[in-house]
Formats: C-alpha cells, structure tokens, sequence
C-alpha cells in the first residue's frame, strides 16, 4: 500500500502539479483581490480591504502591500531557486553515485538566520507603528461618538449626543463644519462574541461581552460601504450584516433630525398599532411615542428609513414584511423572533402599521 502511494508521488505527472501550482498562483492576476465592484462614489457591492475609503482603512492597506511585496519577494526567489536547483542538478540517467554531502558553513548559516530576522524585526516596527496610529484609547477632538451593541444576529447602533437608537445601517457624516470629521466606536456586546467589520472604513474589532472595544473611522468619502460580523457567534452569524452610509453633512443633518423625532402617528392604521401594542412586540422592540420600549430588538421608530430587514437578510418591502411578521423563521432560521401566530388578517394591519414608520 506505501509503496503504492510513493510510486504515485514518483509518477511523472503528480511531480509537475506542484511547482506549477506555485507559480501560477505566483502569477496570478492582483486584480482579483480588488474583485468587489466599486461604484461611483467609492463603495464596494461586496467587502473590500483594497478600496479604503477611511483614514485607518488606507493605514492598513498601505502595511497589506508592504507585507505581500515581503512575502511575494521572498516566495519568488525561493521559488525561483528550487526549480533553478531541480533543473541544473538534477540526476543525470546512468548516474548511481551519491551527491556530494557539504555539512556546515559559517557565513551561509548566518546569513539565513540573521536576513529572516532582520525582515521580521522590520515587518514587527512598522506593524507596530501602525497599530498605534490607528488604536485610539480615548476619542479624538470632535469626533462623533457611536456605541455599537452586537446581538445575536444583528447590530445596534446609538447615537447618545443625539439620543437615538437604531439598527443594523450605521450613519455617519462625511464633515463636520466643513472639517473631516473623526468616529469614534464604542463596541459592546450583548450576548456572545461578535466582530465589527467594515473593511473600506477600519480594521476588524471584536465585540466582546464585559469587555468595552474602540474603534475609529474617517470618511474620507461618502458612499454606502457594506460589512459583516467577522467572528462566529451562532446560527445566523453568515446574516448579521452591516450597511455603513457617509453621508455629506447636510444630508446626515437631515438623517438625523427625521431620527429624533418621535415615531409618526396615522389614524388610519390605528388597528394594526393597537394590535401590535397588545402583543408581545412591544416587549422586545421599541417605537418611539407608543407603549413600546424593549430592548431585546431593532428600534424600529424609523423602520420604513432602512433598506434592509433583519440584520441584511432581505430588503425592506412590503411583501418580505408581511412574511416576517407572519414567521420570522422562514427568512432567518434561528433568529431569536418567534412567529406570533398572528392571523392573515393581524399579519396585514401590522405591517400596514409598520408601514408608516418613515
Ligand atoms: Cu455576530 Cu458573527
């Protein structure tokens, strides 16, 4: 059976997948790391560390390229001398006498311990340099400060200097009086460990239960920037989504005053607000200027100004309403909302009613 399986290694063709591999994947097109499409303003449909549109995002991207022309570097010479060595020294047909055996120099092995060293101590400063340029312990003149809650599956996102809470699509202002304006993350969790990630606007930060992180951004363009929690945390881990929209300053100005203001109150859908403020919704969710203030769940005051339901699950329409509301589990298996057994006809007024909360 060894022998077998060695004789297979030996076979002419299993001998020439390996360093072709290598160097295709040596060749391969860097244009494939940028693969996200970008739009017009910057952002990316998909996750992308390669299109840096923050401050600390652009830190990182510029320490990515000084480590993959390291390692790129170092890999082709290696490489580049393997296939030299396998070519010029390999065994000529009638040739049955052993290589010569050459046991220890001095200068070659110095030279291999102290280069990989040198490279490493370089690569440990200028890591380091970095860290401390983008790790900011306390938050930095005029910034805007956010605390982000993770919960199992989705985000919370609260805005104290304005005193409202939202969910799941993070706002933030390109300027300020005209000047960049810096955010300042505070991170918490609510459950289990979730990861803040973002990756044109920063680097990824773990969300840890009594444990407060930090993180800090800088715009340096508007645009809708797409993200994920980035550390397993249960079943709908894969839906837990971030959207992250810069605004320009007027435009946040208006987002924020439409979120201040208390939920809208229309006569005509009184049915489905009496019918929701007599179930259990109200224990988990709050809606500003009604009987609801739980907390488990998304605020949804302003539910009708988010483009997404459930944590990025589906986008926010009418039908995929009507089928949250009537089983939750149908969109978001596991999620932590339970069907309330509502009746077509309960299902239609509520989301009838939750239709007017622009
Ligand atoms: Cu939250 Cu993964």
């Amino acid at each position: 059976m060894h022998r077998r399986i060695s004789a297979i290694f030996q076979s002419a063709p299993l001998r020439w997948i390996a360093p072709v591999l290598l160097i295709s994947l040596a060749l391969a097109d860097p244009g494939a790391f940028a693969a996200a499409p970008i739009c017009e303003d910057g952002a990316a449909l998909s996750p992308t560390m390669f299109a840096p549109s923050s401050k600390p995002a652009e830190l990182i991207l510029e320490i990515s390229w000084l480590v993959w022309a390291v390692c790129g570097l170092i890999f082709l010479i290696m490489e580049g001398l393997i296939i030299w060595c396998i070519f010029k020294y390999r065994r000529a047909k009638d040739d049955h006498t052993e290589a010569p055996q050459i046991y220890g120099s001095n200068p070659i092995e110095l030279a291999w311990t102290v280069v990989p060293t040198l490279i490493v101590f370089v690569l440990f400063l200028v890591t380091a340099r970095t860290i401390f340029e983008i790790e900011k312990t306390s938050p930095p003149e005029g910034s805007l400060e956010i605390t982000v809650v993770g919960h199992q599956w989705w985000w919370e996102f609260d805005y104290p200097e304005y005193g409202f809470v939202t969910a799941n699509e993070l706002h933030v202002p390109l300027t300020r009086n005209g000047k960049p304006v810096p955010i300042y993350l505070t991170l918490e969790s609510n459950d289990v460990i979730h990861s803040f990630w973002v990756p044109q606007l920063g680097g990824k930060t773990d969300v840890v239960p009594n444990h407060v992180n930090h993180l800090w951004l800088e715009p340096t363009m508007t645009g809708t920037y797409v993200g994920q929690c980035a550390e397993y945390c249960g079943t709908q881990h894969a839906n837990m989504l971030i959207t992250a929209v810069v605004h320009p300053e007027e435009e946040f100005d208006e987002w924020v005053a439409l979120q201040k203001t208390p939920a809208v109150h229309d006569e005509s859908v009184s049915v489905g607000r009496d019918l929701f403020q007599k179930t259990a919704c109200i224990n988990c969710h709050t809606i500003r200027g009604t009987v609801a203030n739980g907390s488990f769940a998304p605020d949804l005051t302003h539910l009708m100004s988010r483009s997404v339901i459930g944590a990025g699950v589906v986008s926010n329409t009418p039908d995929n309403l009507m089928t949250w509301v009537f089983d939750p589990q149908i969109l978001k298996p596991g999620c932590r909302m339970p069907s309330m057994k509502l009746d077509e006809q309960g299902v239609k007024d509520i989301v009838r009613y939750l239709l007017t909360l622009k």
